[in-house]
């Protein structure tokens, strides 16, 4: 077994190879978030039915969870299907996302092993179809032992409700234990989020060009890079997120502080008279 840690570049495509090539290793994001969107205008465009993008869209998750464990990624969180997807899509949209996914986990479990890739999930799953729930225990401990890629899926999930829920959690834990809110700190309502175990992402990726978080990981991309791209989730491929990852490295996290760029603060900002305006 290799860490998360091991790479496996060889394993790249000669294209792939050459834009890792232009990577800083020691900058890799330790985790990336991807809203997969454009299934639906994906094929549209080709004057195919909304669940053949679906279908398409499913074969670059496996691509891109792919790359990413050949490059060490540690965390790979993927928006999969949202609260908001189960409530306001049709039915018929709704149960083909549902048997996609089972049939997804099924067919790929023997390339998760290959690629030492876990299989996680957040969300409110449990209200999920019991036999998708099956099938995503199923996944997640076969491959519980795999100590490289950690793939997330967000299914049935909702930035909100997750605070909700890690708020719920929260304040039982404090009446339990008599604690005042006066005493509530970030690490707690951390500590209570579906994602406690890993790290925030550094990387937010979106396909299809909308420029929104649509209830992604609200707490979690507070200093979060985003990068959006045109191009609609089905044609998305490792390559893509390599290029994602690049331009990642060119930008400045600054963490609310100042940069190197930033320009002098000056000694008399202390005693400058502000002007009422
Ligand atoms: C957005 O496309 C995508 C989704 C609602 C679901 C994402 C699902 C997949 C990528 C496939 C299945 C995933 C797994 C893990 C097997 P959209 O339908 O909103 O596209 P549109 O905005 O162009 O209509």
């Amino acid at each position: 077994m290799y860490s998360s840690g091991t790479l496996r570049i060889q394993e790249l495509t000669s294209e792939e190879r050459a834009v890792y090539a232009t990577l800083k290793p020691e900058r890799l994001p330790q985790h990336v978030a991807i809203i997969m969107d454009g299934n639906g205008r994906w094929a549209g465009h080709r004057l195919l039915k909304r669940f053949q993008g679906h279908q398409q869209g499913a074969d670059s998750v496996q691509l891109v969870t792919e790359t990413a464990s050949r490059i060490g990624l540690p965390w790979l969180t993927l928006y999969a299907f949202s609260l908001e997807n189960n409530l306001r899509r049709p039915r018929a949209e709704v149960n083909f996302l549902m048997r996609l996914l089972r049939t997804y986990l099924e067919s790929n479990l023997e390339r998760m092993m290959d690629n030492n890739v876990r299989i996680r999930y957040i969300g409110r799953t449990h209200e999920l179809p019991p036999e998708v729930q099956d099938k995503m225990a199923w996944a997640a401990e076969a491959t519980t032992s795999n100590t490289g890629t950690t793939l997330t899926l967000a299914l049935n999930y909702g930035g909100r409700s997750e605070l909700v829920d890690a708020l719920r959690g929260l304040a039982a834990e404090m009446k339990l234990k008599h604690i005042s809110p006066d005493r509530i700190t970030e690490e707690d309502i951390h500590r209570h989020l579906y994602t406690a175990h890993m790290p925030d992402p550094d990387l937010l990726i979106r396909t299809s060009g909308e420029m929104r978080l649509s209830n992604y990981l609200l707490w979690q991309v507070a200093y979060t890079e985003i990068f959006v791209t045109e191009r609609l989730w089905p044609d998305f491929r490792g390559i893509h997120l390599l290029e994602a990852i690049a331009d990642f490295q060119r930008r400045e996290r600054r963490y609310g502080g100042l940069g190197e760029d930033s320009g002098e603060v000056g000694e008399e900002a202390e005693r400058v008279k502000i002007a009422a305006s």
